[in-house]
């Protein structure tokens, strides 16, 4: 190519960057070497009472191999302002990883698919439930004041073309699930999914409720009600769980970890079997002298590795957590923040927060075998339904530290030729552009299947 000729397309280039800036909003943001992206989940249609707990799948996510260095998310309204707990309950959400067979039209079904069909594989965390409790990211009302980050020189790695079956491609599915308390006549107990204030006595796959079973996900299933005062004007509004991701691009600089999480009703330690109830209930204490309920389970650690952060998953009367290794050292213990107003992030009775544990690079080590025991306490002072005890762990196997030297990730490296810097910017402008436009599309293309 002759000079004359590459600066004619430099400059066709830049002509062509500056109206894509123009036209398309400047999405990427980069930081000290990490980008971040504000992505919308599909809108999630309330009324005062209702509840949803849909499966969005194919959603929008950072494309390529990388490693995930945080994930946040709270509820927005339409015009983009957050929403106190105290109307839109954010009991869950959860990012999940799957892979799916090219040429498969992204499902627009919201339920659970339970991914039995070959079109669709799970690909989870590292463990250690059987069941359920396979996502990579997922908080509930406290997701606001917790911490996410993943510090350096460790990653989530996602994205690796050599770890997709082939075939397929990999995605990502959020699980939503909000309770709209406005107008409630007991809204704590519309997030505690009492079943006697959803009216309901079947599950949301037909089979009676026990008559002992008193609250938790199988009374405030997708599109159940809970009770609300007479009278109350039905206001319907669209929400949106607003989500950031923070990333880097894969390099070999970058130590990737593995996610584990547990369950405080795993039944491991009874049966040999890792089945995760999930839920369980805390009865009110009968005595005034001692209002705490304390959970405990234990399970075997299937690698060696080092800690480097943990966190608890607790609902309302949640008082901390911890896991305690084999020989009774707390390995990382959590706890609740409780909000003290009104304030969006600051809700009384709520959980706003977790506190998190970013143990020092090395200092805290699991064995390959070890027995972990996790704990999880509630205030007893009432009752609770459905509450949960969970902790999640980032590891970083043993044998993979030692081959890595700690590094802090450098910025990204620019390309020094004039001419490719514009061919790298015309890149990105078509990809924001695509990104755009399918977000677009998006955004009115989430239907229930008709049936
Ligand atoms: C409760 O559900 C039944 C049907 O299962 C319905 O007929 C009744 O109107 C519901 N009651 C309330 C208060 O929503
Ligand atoms: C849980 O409660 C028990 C009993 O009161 C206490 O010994 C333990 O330290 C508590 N654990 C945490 C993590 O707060």
């Amino acid at each position: 190519m002759s000079l004359g000729r590459q600066v004619a397309i430099f400059f066709i280039a830049i002509v062509l960057l500056a109206t894509c800036a123009e036209n398309s909003e400047a999405r990427v943001t980069l930081e000290n070497g990490i980008k971040s992206m504000v992505y919308l989940s599909p809108k999630i249609t309330q009324h005062p009472g209702s509840v949803s707990n849909k499966f969005y799948y194919g959603i929008e996510f950072p494309k390529g191999h990388i490693a995930i260095k945080s994930f946040n998310a709270e509820v927005v309204d339409e015009a983009g302002n957050p929403v106190s707990l105290q109307e839109a309950y954010l009991h869950h959400w959860v990012a999940v990883r799957y892979y799916e067979r090219i040429g498969v039209e992204d499902t627009k079904y919201h339920g659970n698919l339970g991914f039995h069909q070959s079109d669709f594989i799970i690909a989870g965390n590292s463990g250690v439930c059987n069941h359920g409790l396979t996502q990579f990211f997922g908080l509930g009302s406290e997701t606001r004041k917790t911490s996410t980050r993943v510090p350096d020189p460790y990653g989530i790695e996602v994205g690796n073309p050599l770890e997709v079956p082939s075939g397929y491609e990999e995605k990502w599915l959020l699980n939503i699930h909000a309770i709209d308390t406005r107008g409630a006549v007991d809204a704590m107990g519309c997030t505690e999914c009492r079943c006697n204030l959803y009216n309901v006595t079947h599950d949301e796959y037909g089979r009676p409720l026990d008559p002992d079973y008193v609250g938790g996900l199988n009374c405030c299933y997708d599109e159940t009600q809970c009770k609300v005062k007479n009278g109350l004007e039905s206001v319907e509004r669209n929400l949106y769980l607003k989500y950031t991701v923070k990333w880097v691009d894969w390099s070999d600089s970058i130590v990737p970890v593995k996610i584990f999480i547990f369950d405080v009703t795993d039944t491991w330690q009874n049966t040999g079997i890792h089945d995760c109830l999930i839920e369980y209930n805390i009865e009110q204490s009968t005595t005034t002298n001692d209002y705490t309920s304390s959970k405990r389970s234990s399970v075997k650690f299937p690698i060696a590795g080092d800690v480097v952060y943990g966190i608890t998953h607790q609902h309302s009367g949640g008082i901390g957590s911890a896991l305690y290794s084999e020989d009774g050292q707390v390995i990382c213990s959590s706890k609740p923040i409780y909000g003290k107003g009104n304030d969006v992030g600051d809700e009384a009775g709520y959980i706003v927060g977790m506190s998190t544990c970013y143990p020092k690079p090395g200092s805290v080590k699991i064995s390959r075998d070890e027995t972990l025991t996790l704990e999880s306490n509630y205030s007893s002072e009432k009752s609770h339904t459905g509450v949960m005890g969970l902790f999640y762990i980032l590891v970083v196997e043993s044998s993979l530290e030692m081959n890595h030297p700690v590094q802090v990730h450098e910025g990204l490296e620019v390309p020094i030729f004039f001419w490719g810097v514009a061919v790298l910017g015309l890149a990105i402008c078509a990809a924001v552009l695509v990104a755009y436009q399918r977000r677009k599309q998006n955004e009115n293309g989430y239907q229930p299947i008709a049936t």
